[in-house]
């Protein structure tokens, strides 16, 4: 028995690529596959990775209604819920229904650096203006707020002396790439043990 994944998604879709090859990898030693790809955005480049695997991919076109939400994870027999670049709330019934198996990546040291509006090159760029000497990735259990739920992993690097917030958003996203899916992994074989261990 594998973990079913939905991955959430708002753009390029490279957390869900590095995923993606990452299983592939794992081949019969993976603990999950993805089984969906949802998106609030039609356009999001994301999809079309899904697409070219074969993967369901979903567009979402409300994405606060929870109930919508809800009915496709169902539908898809999802275990565990994996945001990726994911731009939007994610509506409260569905924190409730899978609590503490929903994961989201933010590229910095969460508590520091995180919140609504932080995301994208802001968030080097705000590193960088506060003259900070680490950043790194942070993996977190997604609450009802931003940026705060329970810390799963964090990796840190050093901040070079005269780094660009653009040389550090790429090493940052490197690092996303390698520490995301091994986590997600992780996470993914607990899920799994729990379930056998309750059922
Ligand atoms: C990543 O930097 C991630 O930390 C943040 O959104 C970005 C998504 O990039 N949450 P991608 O769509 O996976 O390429």
């Amino acid at each position: 028995m594998r973990s079913r994944i939905a991955v959430l998604v708002s753009g390029r879709g490279s957390n869900l690529q590095a995923l993606l090859d990452h299983l592939d990898r794992l081949d019969d030693a993976r603990t999950s596959d993805v089984v969906v790809v949802i998106s609030n955005r039609s356009e999001a480049a994301a999809l079309e990775i899904a697409r070219r695997r074969d993967i369901p991919a979903e567009h979402l076109a409300f994405p606060d209604d929870g109930a919508a939400l809800m009915a496709l994870l169902a539908r898809h027999r999802v275990d565990l819920v994996v945001l990726a670049g994911y731009l939007k709330r994610v509506p409260a019934e569905v924190i409730r229904k899978y609590q503490g198996r929903v994961l989201n990546v933010h590229p910095a040291l969460l508590p520091s650096f995180g919140g609504e509006g932080m995301y994208g090159s802001r968030v080097h760029e705000a590193v960088v203006a506060a003259g900070e000497r680490e950043t790194g990735v942070t993996i977190h259990l997604v609450d009802d707020e931003y940026d705060r739920g329970s810390i799963v992993a964090q990796w840190r690097i050093p901040v070079a002396t005269g780094e660009t917030a653009l040389s550090l958003a790429g090493r940052v996203l490197e690092l996303e790439h390698f520490i995301y899916p091994r986590t997600i992994e992780m996470v993914a074989a607990l899920t799994l043990r729990d379930a056998r261990t309750s059922a």
